[in-house]
């Protein structure tokens, strides 16, 4: 036995040790599932067997009211205790001048056209969601309603999300601020942001299974005169 756990080990030429540690947490859970299956089994009265099974709480089962009651009081509390209030606080400038994220009014007086389409938009309306529903600093929901949440360079902390409210223009065209810079490098910003960019928050769940991109592009395209999808959607019959 001592020579097989020597082989297990002796790690592989080039291993990384993050996924040898990996390995170890995996295989510890494993070890300690199999020894409760083992004790189970040692007292097991198979007449009287209890099985332990996951239950999803989805919408079939109703909210316990009085706790619902309470998780909303909280919900209120904290975000109450944000330094702003999130229902007047809209600047639209990122101020963090280290951040590639320049914010969309900074996009405004160069692309008014395109700001003001895109004013019509449910994207410019992210952020009231989230206020409506007493979810502002809900870390689960602004990854899709804060311009750049969880990506490399945006906002860190919901408290942060100033300027990166909404879904602004450089969620889909990515960063901006070194465009701004050289306005006539195309490398610099994306023009033509793929169905890929979309799914990230249309992500079929979250979204209730609604998006089709033959259909909602179209929607958010700017002008009448922006030529047809450059990565076209699933066919659609
Ligand atoms: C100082 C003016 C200026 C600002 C500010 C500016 N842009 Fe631009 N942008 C331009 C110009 C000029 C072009 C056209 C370049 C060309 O066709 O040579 C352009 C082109 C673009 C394009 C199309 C690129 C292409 O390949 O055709 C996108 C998308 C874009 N800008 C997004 C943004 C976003 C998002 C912001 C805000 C973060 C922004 N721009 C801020 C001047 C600006
Ligand atoms: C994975 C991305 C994602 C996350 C995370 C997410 N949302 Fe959304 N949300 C969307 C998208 C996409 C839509 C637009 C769906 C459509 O209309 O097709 C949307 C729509 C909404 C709307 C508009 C009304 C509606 O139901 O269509 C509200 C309000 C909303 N979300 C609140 C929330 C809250 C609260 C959370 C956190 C609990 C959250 N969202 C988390 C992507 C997300
Ligand atoms: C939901 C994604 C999305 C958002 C948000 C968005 N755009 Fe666009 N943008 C597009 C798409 C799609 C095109 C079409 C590209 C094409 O056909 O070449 C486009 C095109 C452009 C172009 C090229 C010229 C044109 O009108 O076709 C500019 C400039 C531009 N966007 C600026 C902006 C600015 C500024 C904002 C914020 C005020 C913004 N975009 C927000 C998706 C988006
Ligand atoms: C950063 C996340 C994010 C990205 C990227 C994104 N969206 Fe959205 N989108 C949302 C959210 C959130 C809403 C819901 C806004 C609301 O009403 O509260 C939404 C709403 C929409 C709506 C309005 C749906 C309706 O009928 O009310 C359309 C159309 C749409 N998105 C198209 C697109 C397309 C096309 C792309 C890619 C080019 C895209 N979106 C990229 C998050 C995103």
């Amino acid at each position: 036995v001592a020579g097989v756990v020597e082989r297990i080990a002796a790690p592989k030429p080039g291993q990384d040790p993050e996924s040898l540690r990996k390995q170890q947490v995996a295989y510890e859970a494993q070890a300690a599932k199999l020894r409760a299956q083992l004790e189970a089994l040692e007292h097991a009265d198979l007449s009287n067997r209890i099985v332990l099974e996951p239950i999803e709480l989805d919408d079939s089962l109703s909210d316990h009211v009085s706790t619902q009651k309470l998780v909303e009081a909280a919900k209120e509390r904290i975000t109450g205790l944000a330094p702003f209030d999130p229902a007047t606080f809209v600047p639209r400038i990122v101020q963090d001048t280290a951040s590639p994220y320049a914010g969309g009014e900074a996009c405004v007086g160069c692309h008014r056209e395109q700001h003001a389409q895109w004013s019509t938009t449910g994207h410019a309306r992210a952020w009231q969601g989230l206020v409506q529903d007493n979810r502002a600093l809900d870390g689960d929901c602004w990854s899709c309603h804060v311009t750049g949440g969880g990506a490399e360079g945006g906002p860190t902390h919901p408290a942060d999300s100033g300027g990166y409210r909404d879904v602004q223009c450089e969620a889909c065209h990515g960063p901006g601020r070194a465009h701004m810079a050289a306005p006539e490098d195309k490398a610099l910003i994306v023009r033509d942001p793929p169905q890929e960019t979309c799914v990230r928050c249309h992500d079929g769940d979250k979204d209730g299974g609604r998006f089709d991109f033959g259909a909602y592009r179209p929607k958010v395209v700017h002008t009448a005169a922006t030529p047809g999808p450059a990565t076209p959607g699933p066919a659609t019959p």
